[in-house]
């Protein structure tokens, strides 16, 4: 372990000396100051363990001396050393901050003493503190399934980004979670306690979308009976999310590249330019770059907009988050729908694992929802496991099938019920004993090893 380095302010130097070879011979790391000058500069220059301070030193007072210490690095614990009979000073001391006092003339053993305190407490706060950060930090990321090393990478890009104002680029298939995050970097950014508004260029016309972004004047155009802010506006000061930006009209790409040049547009109708801090985020399930060379997208805002590029792997190139994922899923719908639904069949998880997944995680989601509404038991079976929002040709089953299917289970229930016995079994069933035998032999059922012993 590292040596605790100890900072001992006091302008009595033979005292100074007497602390320094007490902490030496006890194994710490010494660096000594006369006067309070020398000590902040100790502090600005080193990394320090501990202080003792005295209380009082000819030129300043040690409150002061610890009180700027502190300024430049809270995490010092400092002792106080006192006069005899001087405890109301210290007390002062300690409500200002000192982790504790010691009186002249000092017993060394108690000096020593309160040294091994107050560096095991400073220890615990620092802990306590790196695990608050880490706790608050999967707080945000809670909502996040991430088994991966793809997503996993991610995430650890999405903390660093975060601290950043730069524009980032998602790019990913349809739902492999790029809105969600988006809003993982707003709320693990500065400007999380300010607003986060999405807009979906493709999901307006070219005008409406303009009045959307930007807002307008009263009387801008027929129906623009009042001004209005537009989005730009409302998220000033947080993020502004335009998701699928390649669907974006090129005569608001021009409009939208100045926000990201100057941070300024003009609202519809208004000569008076309006300036907003906000940080873009924008996404896309198209190839840009592709866009670009097409003549769909202007080249110049590709550019402003790539700034940092966060791809998002579809599902199937990482199908270990699918089960995960599954358990999130069946938590989350056992709960909405008050259901006690806590895990998939084998047969079901496998169907999961070989899908493609074109939808990618939404669609999971919607199956794992579906499934979750109409089981009837416990767990999910793989017959409820759908495909391709309709059930694949192949996995229709004839009227034939599908009642054998019934009756061999219908059947092997009973079996299971009666333990293997005959006449009850097909009592309970409403059938002749000749006829039941028939049954158990069309299915290949044997009675006797359903007996119990
Ligand atoms: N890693 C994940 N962990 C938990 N939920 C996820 C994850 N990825 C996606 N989801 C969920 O899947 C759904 C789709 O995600 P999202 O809307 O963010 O995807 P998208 O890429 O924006 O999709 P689209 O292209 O369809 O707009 C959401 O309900 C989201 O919460
Ligand atoms: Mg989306």
């Amino acid at each position: 372990m590292a040596q605790h380095r100890i900072l001992v302010i006091d302008d009595d130097s033979n005292l100074l000396e007497v602390l320094r070879m007490r902490l030496e011979a006890a194994g710490y790391d010494v660096v000594t100051a006369l006067r309070e000058e020398d000590a902040i500069e100790q502090v600005r220059t080193q990394v320090f363990d501990l202080a003792i301070i005295d209380l009082q030193l000819t030129t300043s007072d040690g409150i002061t001396v610890m009180s700027d210490m502190h300024r430049i690095n809270p995490d010092i614990p400092a002792i106080i050393l006192t006069a005899h009979g001087s405890i109301e000073s210290a007390v002062s001391a300690m409500q200002k901050g000192a982790y504790s006092y010691v009186t002249k003339p000092f017993d060394p053993r108690e000096l020593l003493f309160q040294v091994e305190k107050a560096l095991e407490n400073r220890r615990l706060s620092l802990e306590i503190r790196r695990l608050k950060e880490l706790l608050d930090e999967r707080y945000e990321f809670s909502n996040i399934v991430a088994k991966s090393e793809k997503m996993q990478h991610v995430l650890a890009q999405v903390s660093l980004i975060a601290k950043t104002d730069s524009t980032v680029y998602i790019h990913g298939e349809s739902g492999t979670g790029k809105e969600l995050i988006a809003k993982a970097i707003h709320t693990s950014s500065e400007r999380r306690d300010k607003p986060f508004v999405a807009i979906n260029c493709a999901a307006l016309p070219e005008t409406l979308l303009e009045s959307e972004l930007f807002g307008y004047e009263k009387g801008a155009f027929t129906g623009a009976v009042q001004s209005s802010k537009g989005l730009f506006t409302q998220a000033h000061g947080g993020t502004m999310f335009l998701d699928e930006i390649g669907d974006m009209p090129l005569s608001l790409q021009s409009k939208s590249l100045r926000v990201l040049q100057e941070r300024q547009f003009l609202p519809l109708g208004s000569q008076k330019p309006v300036t907003v801090d906000v940080r873009v985020i924008v996404a896309t399930n198209k190839d840009l770059w592709n866009e670009v060379k097409e003549g769909r997208f202007r080249e110049d805002l590709y550019y402003r907009i790539h700034v940092i590029p966060v791809v998002l792997p579809p599902l199937r190139e990482r199908k270990e988050d699918i089960p995960p994922l599954v358990d999130y899923f069946l938590h989350k719908f056992s709960k909405k729908m008050k259901k006690k639904v806590k895990a998939l069949t084998s047969e079901a998880m496998q169907k999961l694992m070989l899908y493609d997944w074109p939808g990618n995680v939404r669609e999971l989601e919607n199956k794992i929802e579906f499934a979750m509404a109409m089981t009837r038991a416990n767990v999910i079976t793989d017959d409820l496991i759908l495909y391709g929002g309709d059930q694949a040709p192949d996995k229709l089953k004839s009227f034939k099938e599908a009642k054998s299917e019934f009756e061999k289970q219908y059947l092997l229930n009973l079996l299971k019920l009666t333990h293997g016995n005959v006449s009850r079994a097909s009592e309970l069933a409403g059938k002749y004993r000749a006829d039941f035998y028939q049954l158990l032999k069309k299915y290949n059922l044997k009675p006797e090893t359903y007996k119990t012993h």
